[in-house]
């Protein structure tokens, strides 16, 4: 989900590069074709727009084409810079990253409870460890997703499914810092440590593949995170970001 751009894209391409059957799907339809005419044998694709409500029944036709799934991949997501607290700036980022990230790794959910077993993998970010002046409601969601993650695979753990086995869904959540896609505006903004999606794709895709509950991207986003960790909140309120 997520294939037409940014990180989402790359990863699609790593994942079909290492012979997997994907099912791709956003809401830009050339964009998909784009891609799936590079590997017509493994790529099928379904425009969703995952803040409407047939999106979860597209992901169950786009599941259907591919002959099932074992991998949801979910790589949808908006942000802006918000410092003048724009109204509906504010709530589409709620409507992409809350609402429709939970209509969908939902729909993936229901069908691996249904299938006994799964991976949910979904990109998240850095910006869900603290409160974040510049992007309100953008860290804000992004913490949302973090802490959704956490519930689902606790839910799964806890669920004994009717043969009496309990529900294998594995859950990997990667937290990027600044990637170079179309998501940040680099003509208005300075964004250090920039990082190439390229790259990032790849050790999304590894941390995929070793199955890793958490992931930051990368090493140098991992200190950062642990000392912004350490900062308590009324410091961290007094902290001016740009
Ligand atoms: N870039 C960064 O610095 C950074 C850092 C950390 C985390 N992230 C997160 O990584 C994820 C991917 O971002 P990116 O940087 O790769 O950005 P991007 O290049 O802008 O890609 C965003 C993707 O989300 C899709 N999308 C947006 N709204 C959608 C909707 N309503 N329905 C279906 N698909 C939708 C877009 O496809 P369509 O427009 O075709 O629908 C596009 O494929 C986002 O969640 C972002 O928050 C980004």
């Amino acid at each position: 989900m997520g294939a037409t751009s940014g990180m989402g894209r790359e990863v699609a391409k790593i994942l079909a590069e290492k012979g997997w059957m994907l099912g791709i799907a956003a809401r830009r339809e050339k964009k998909l074709k784009e891609l799936q005419s590079l590997f017509p044998q493994q790529i099928e694709y379904q425009v969703i727009d995952i803040e409407k409500e047939d999106a979860p029944q597209l992901l169950r036709s786009l599941i259907y084409k591919i002959g099932g799934m074992d991998l949801y991949f979910h790589g949808s997501g908006v942000g802006w810079h918000n410092k003048e607290l724009e109204p509906s700036t504010e709530l589409k980022t709620c409507s992409t990253n809350v609402l429709g990230f939970t209509r969908m790794v939902d729909a993936a959910w229901h069908y691996f409870r249904e299938k006994g077993d799964g991976h949910i993998a979904v990109i998240s970010s850095i910006a869900g460890v603290k409160g974040l002046g510049p992007a309100p409601s953008y860290s804000a969601t992004k913490s949302f997703d973090n802490t959704y993650i956490q519930a689902l695979a606790q839910l799964s753990r806890s669920t004994i499914l009717e043969n009496g086995k309990r529900l294998k869904i594995r859950f990997t959540d990667i937290r990027p810092g600044f990637v170079d896609t179309p998501l940040l505006d680099t003509s208005k903004h300075h964004y250090p440590m920039l990082m190439k999606p390229e790259k990032v794709a790849r050790k999304i895709v590894r941390a995929i593949e070793r199955k890793k509950r958490t992931a930051i991207i990368d090493f140098r986003y991992r200190i950062l995170v642990f000392l912004w960790r350490m900062i308590p909140g009324f410091l961290w309120e007094r902290v001016k970001l740009g």
